[in-house]
Parts: C-alpha cells; sequence; structure tokens
C-alpha cells in the first residue's frame, strides 16, 4: 500500500511516534522569534483585526472539542481574551448568539464531521467569521472558513487521534501568542513562549521514549473495570483527553473528573479496583493537588500521577505509579501531559488484544448527523 503501518504493529502506533516530526512541521515558519509572536498567515486577520477581537468561541467534536478546552485556557492566560469551547454537536440547537467581535474557531481533523461543518454554516449564515484549525487540506470545513491554520499531521488513519490533536494544540498556542502579542503579552514572554514552543518536539520525543515504562503502568490499568482521570485548570481537559482516549480503544469505563471536585461526590466510588491517573504538574495547584492524591491514596485507590521531576507526592508517593514528563513553560504544560496518557490508552488496548485502529462502534470521522 501507498501509505501504511510499516514496521508498527498499527496506525496509532506509527502515528504516535511521529509526533516529534510532525509537531516540527506545524511549527515551521510561523514563529517570529525576534519579535515573540506567531506568524500565521493563513488568518487573514491584519493586527488591527486581531485587536477588535473581543471574543473567541471554540468549536469541535470528540477530542477536537477537548483540545479546543486546552486552547481556550491559552488564548485567555496569554491574550486575556474571553475564549471557551463548546461541543460543534450541540452548538447550532441552541440558537447560539453570534457576534460580530468573536472570532469563531472550528478544529478539525478531518475536515469532514458534518457536527462541525454545519456549525460553521450557522455561524456563516448569522454573519460571523470563522477561521479553521484543520489538517485535511481542501476538506469541507476547511473550504467553508474564511481563513485558518493547516495542521500538517500528514494523514492520520487510526481512528483514536493522536498527532493530528497535538498538532491542534500547537496552533492554539501560536495564535494565542499572536492574539496576545496584539495586547499585552510583553516581548520578552513572547519569546518565552516561542522559546517554549521550540522546545516541545524534542520533549514530546523525550516522553515517548519512555514508552517500556508506560507500558508496564497500563497493563495494570487495563484490569480495572473502571478508572478515574483528575486534573485541574489545565490540567482538566487533559484529564478529558486521557479518559477519551482509554475509553475509545481499551473500552474500559474511564471518567473524567476536576480533581477539586472528587470531595463533593465521586470519591464514594474510589476503591482499591477502581484506579485514578491523575495529572499533577508543577504548577500554581500543585499542593492542593498532592492534598487530593493523600485522599485517594487513604481510600485505597491505586494512583498514576502524571508529574514534573521534583514533585514532591508526600503520603501518595509510596502507593502511586510515577510519570514525569519534561518541564515546558507552565501556559504550554498540557502537551506534555497528554503524551504519555496516549500511551498508556495504546498499551492498555493491546494487552486487552483490541483492535487497536479501529474500535468498535467508531468511525474515524462522522460525516452524517
Ligand atoms: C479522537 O480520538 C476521536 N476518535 C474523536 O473524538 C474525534 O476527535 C472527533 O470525532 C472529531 O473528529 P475530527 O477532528 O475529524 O473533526
Amino acid at each position: 500500500a501507498a501509505y501504511d503501518a510499516g514496521e508498527h504493529d498499527s496506525f496509532m502506533h506509527k502515528e504516535m511516534l511521529e509526533q516529534p516530526a510532525r509537531a516540527e512541521a506545524v511549527l515551521r515558519g510561523r514563529l517570529d522569534e525576534r519579535f515573540g509572536t506567531g506568524h500565521l498567515g493563513g488568518l487573514n486577520l491584519d493586527a488591527r483585526e486581531l485587536r477588535a477581537i473581543r471574543r473567541v468561541k471554540i468549536l469541535g467534536c470528540g477530542s477536537a472539542y477537548y483540545v479546543g478546552e486546552m486552547g481556550a485556557s491559552l488564548i485567555e492566560e496569554l491574550a486575556r481574551v474571553p475564549a471557551d469551547a463548546e461541543p460543534a454537536s450541540e452548538f447550532r440547537y441552541r440558537n447560539p448568539i453570534i457576534e460580530p467581535d468573536t472570532l469563531y474557531v472550528a478544529v478539525s481533523q478531518s475536515g469532514e464531521t458534518i457536527d462541525t461543518l454545519l456549525a460553521v454554516q450557522e455561524v456563516r449564515r448569522k454573519g460571523g467569521r470563522v477561521i479553521g484549525l484543520v489538517n485535511v487540506v481542501g476538506s469541507a470545513i476547511a473550504r467553508e472558513v474564511d481563513g485558518g491554520i493547516y495542521l500538517h499531521a500528514g494523514p492520520e488513519v487510526a481512528v483514536a487521534s493522536t498527532k493530528a490533536l497535538t498538532n491542534m494544540y500547537l496552533a492554539f498556542a501560536m495564535l494565542a501568542i499572536q492574539l496576545g502579542r496584539v495586547r499585552d503579552l510583553s516581548i520578552a514572554d513572547g519569546r518565552r513562549l516561542i522559546a517554549g514552543l521550540t522546545a516541545l518536539p524534542g520533549q514530546i520525543e523525550q516522553v515517548l521514549a519512555t514508552e517500556p515504562q508506560l507500558a508496564l503502568v497500563a497493563h495494570r490499568l487495563a484490569e480495572a473495570e473502571s478508572l478515574f482521570f483528575v486534573g485541574r485548570v489545565r490540567g482538566f481537559p487533559v484529564a478529558r483527553e486521557g479518559a477519551q482516549k482509554f475509553k475509545e480503544i481499551s473500552y474500559r469505563h474511564a471518567e473524567a473528573y476536576q480533581t477539586s471536585e472528587l470531595k463533593h461526590g465521586p470519591l464514594a466510588l474510589i476503591s482499591p479496583q477502581v484506579p485514578t491517573v491523575a495529572i499533577v504538574p508543577d504548577d500554581e495547584l500543585v499542593e492542593r493537588n498532592v492534598a487530593a492524591l493523600e485522599q485517594i491514596a487513604a481510600r485505597g485507590g491505586p494512583l498514576v500521577v502524571v508529574t514534573h521531576e521534583g514533585v514532591d507526592l508526600g503520603d501518595a508517593a509510596a502507593k502511586a505509579d510515577r510519570i514525569d514528563v519534561p518541564r515546558s513553560e507552565r501556559e504550554l504544560d498540557p502537551i506534555l501531559l497528554t503524551i504519555p496518557l496516549q500511551v498508556l490508552a495504546y498499551h492498555a488496548a493491546l494487552s486487552l488484544g483490541h483492535d487497536i485502529d479501529k474500535p468498535r462502534n467508531l468511525a474515524k470521522s462522522v460525516t452524517v448527523e
């Protein structure tokens, strides 16, 4: 075949390992190190138009929606422009208010997801401006939008998306920096973030190199019928995407929760049979996150903690499998925290003997409503 999985057992595995190279491809030519900004020509928006944007609304489905949530928090943090993500499948049915100074962003690997396409058309029918973060060149969504950023992830075959999601994240980061640099993001912060982005492909490679250790953790997780994925603020969409990937290919029940909300209900489910994968970056919330880990450990809940080197996990440390990812700039942490969750899902599914690339009941792109 012109395009096959080569020496890999699946396209998912091949596509995960392609991420460092594909990440470089999406960044190439789009970073302005001198002025610490993004250089996204395809947006078709000049500085004055970028500056006039008062709100950003991100639309996508499934994992694209979860990466959209990561993108919304990047935009709020770096540009201080109110931003949120919404499942495109719900958007048009609630008679959304379309505002002229809102930038609508449609996110899609395939560019053919019907719900996302119809959301784009609803915005345009009401006079809104939409840009696309799309992988497939010339796809329906790419043709329908006013401008955008191609993801350059290359063909993605596995139903469980990996490299396209990573490149969506990187595209959002560049967009957020560019929106920030026409506002109050300083040149120093811009340069710091551009340097952080430039380092990411090599750091993704470092995370992928830990696959043998991740496989061992995944084999244990695969035995559980039900798992939690928890995180807070920047880490919450990471947990949502981690749970999504896990359930898609392992068919285990995986539920994402804000770590802070556990004590308001789901802590009742924690037991030695229900593991928790916790996202604990070394950020403003690390102490609170560690306190929550201790509550889980005290109830006998097995823990897998995705964190940074040097984070003290306290009393939970003895009972936790620890996965350290390289430090990035804080704002950019989510992507490196996400990569090990792909590998965990993949090895869980592999150990269960599932069809990795074609999970039951799912299609690569959902083109009928
Ligand atoms: C990802 O692993 C999923 N298979 C799925 O949620 C996917 O992200 C979603 O259907 C959106 O697809 P798109 O990016 O092609 O629009």
